[in-house]
């Protein structure tokens, strides 16, 4: 489980100290999001969970007339998004909780997210008031990702530790894969007024490590990002040894070329809100 007060400290500075790296592993979904998001002109878009800025740019980039805006409950990440989005004059970024944030004159006709949305306490509240601020017929895009089992970057890595150190996540408390089950997604966003919604599955690469020590950065990064970096950081010194040392024969034997490119797999789901 992983939850606001995670965000909000201690897997927020974890984030906003690797956002470079996080931005290589989810890459391969900010065109997905983008081309779906672009279907239609946009005026206004809101960005929710927009961590160190990386979707909220490449709209405002993409649509320079729109006027877009990223919210998100982590300050460190905040202010990594605000240095690098400051070229930019028609992005803002925002501290604020999206399940109650509102700004006046702010309704946006798309909201957008790319794996920020699986952490609500109550997903159905959140998603309903999300529709409330959103103008008429406004458009919901966002990613999340798939089964735990699915996502072998997650999965054959939390693997790597000794038996008994990993729990895996519940199916459905607040955390990255608490929106995998289609029919559970479909529930809340149904029961939060959105009308219209449909899945896409996308499978795609999730860059784990990259250069001269691929296997080095693969390891360094997912000490402190991922389902196995918790258990990492309270394994003995031997177990330690140990798991690294399956971890690292895991990822040489997925390096190709200097890159270790691991399996992940995601939803796109759109929706558009309901009220007429
Ligand atoms: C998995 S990260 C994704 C970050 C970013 N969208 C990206 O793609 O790099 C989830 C983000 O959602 C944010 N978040 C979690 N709960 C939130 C909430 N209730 N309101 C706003 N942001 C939230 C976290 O602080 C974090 O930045």
């Amino acid at each position: 489980m992983t939850t606001k007060l995670d965000w909000e400290g201690r897997v927020g500075r974890s984030w906003a100290s690797e956002w470079q790296r996080t931005d290589r592993s989810f890459g391969g979904l900010t065109d997905q999001l983008l081309g779906k998001a672009s279907v239609r002109s946009v005026l206004q878009a809101l960005d929710v969970g927009c961590g160190a800025g990386e979707l909220s740019m490449a709209m405002a980039r993409g649509h320079s007339t729109a006027e877009v805006v990223g919210i998100d409950i982590s300050p460190e990440l905040l202010e990594v998004a605000q240095q690098r989005a400051g070229y930019l004059p028609n992005i803002d970024f925002e501290l604020g909780d999206a399940s109650n944030w509102t700004r006046p004159g702010f309704r946006p006709d798309l909201i957008m997210s790319r794996h920020g949305v699986m952490f609500f306490d109550d997903p159905v509240a959140a998603f309903a008031h999300l529709e409330q601020i959103a103008a008429r017929e406004a458009r919901l895009v966002f990613s999340c990702f798939r089964s735990f089992e699915e996502n072998s970057w997650a999965d054959r890595v939390a693997g790597c530790l000794p038996a008994g150190a990993f729990v895996p996540p519940d199916r459905f408390s607040p955390g990255p894969f608490a929106f995998a089950d289609q029919a559970h997604v479909r529930g809340i966003l149904g029961d939060a007024g959105w009308t219209d919604i449909a899945f896409e599955a996308i499978d795609y690469a999730f860059i784990a490590g990259t250069g001269e020590d691929a296997v080095g950065d693969a390891l360094d990064y997912f000490q402190s990002i991922g389902p196995a970096a918790r258990a990492a950081a309270g394994l003995s010194p031997d177990e330690k040894a140990r798991f690294l040392g399956n971890l690292g024969r895991y990822l040489r034997n997925n390096e190709e070329g200097g890159i270790i490119a691991l399996r992940a797999a995601a939803w796109i789901v759109t929706a558009k809100a309901g009220r007429s």
